[in-house]
């Protein structure tokens, strides 16, 4: 996999909004998968100002999301429904047209999972799949041991998740338990991923993924199963990465007009 370092979030950002660009004018039709937390919200930042600014056309561009929680109800603030549509599909001008998501209101709920990992090929498959990184080294929803083959699905999510997510919420107990995630095999279906990951919280799992053994035990190691997979990592976040040198020597000789 490539890892590029870069010196803050908003470089990254500006670096992944720009891949994110240049696939759009080459293919307008593009469908993007994008992750929810506070990682990637520099992306979409970027993205927006070039969308503004005339650099790119997005009209046509499809938004897919990455996992939600079950149980909030319809329109909850924090559902990932509600947070895909008001931090990347508004900014970029679309509307819910423009946009699918796994239904994390339905009654049955191994039905929702089924029917959505199956509308993503319908739709063409996912052509860049941005990915943030749990400090348990989780991406999507796929916590720990969950199967590298696993196809969109309902998970428990771990106490640390649960945590780490809690400030999205008045409390911890407001975190919902379960939620639906696409599976890790469903992510490797993308045509190109492209993992963020900003500080140091971040920079165990970030070197276990990169450096570590394919391990279900921290899922994004994964990544290295895909021939086409960036990993985008602030100082803080590359900070126990054995062969940061190398990646910085690796990506600096690289041509501008390969992107990533
Ligand atoms: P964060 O979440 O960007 O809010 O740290 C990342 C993740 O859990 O995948």
């Amino acid at each position: 996999m490539e890892v590029v370092i870069v010196p803050d979030a908003k470089a990254g950002g500006e670096l992944i909004a720009e891949a994110i660009a240049a696939l759009v004018r080459r293919k307008p039709e593009a469908l993007l998968g994008v992750a929810t937390g506070s990682t990637p919200l520099p992306v979409y930042e970027a993205l927006a100002g070039t969308v503004r600014g005339g650099g790119v056309d997005v009209s046509r561009a499809r938004i897919c999301q990455l996992d939600e929680y079950v149980g909030l109800p319809a329109g909850h603030p924090e559902s990932y429904r509600s947070v895909v549509l008001r931090e990347v599909v508004e900014p970029l001008g679309l509307g819910e047209d423009a946009f699918m998501g796994p239904d994390g209101t339905a009654a049955d709920v191994q039905a929702a999972c089924e029917a959505y990992d199956r509308a993503l090929g319908e739709a063409g498959g996912v052509d860049l799949q941005l990915l943030g990184i749990g400090t348990d080294g989780h991406i999507g929803f796929n916590e720990p041991c969950s199967s590298l083959a696993s196809r969109t699905r309902i998970k428990t999510l771990t106490q640390q998740t649960r945590e780490d997510n809690a400030r999205f919420f008045d409390s911890l107990e407001e975190v919902p338990h379960h939620v639906i995630t696409q599976g890790i095999g469903t992510i490797l279906e993308a045509r190109h991923l492209v993992l963020l990951a900003t500080g140091e919280g971040k920079a165990d799992a970030v070197a276990q993924s990169v450096e570590g053994p394919v391990s279900a035990l921290v899922p994004a190691s994964a990544l290295q199963l895909h021939p086409h997979a960036t990993v985008v990592v602030d100082e803080a976040a590359a900070s126990k990465l054995k062969l940061a040198d190398y990646f910085r020597a690796t990506y600096a000789a690289k041509p501008e007009w390969q992107g990533l």
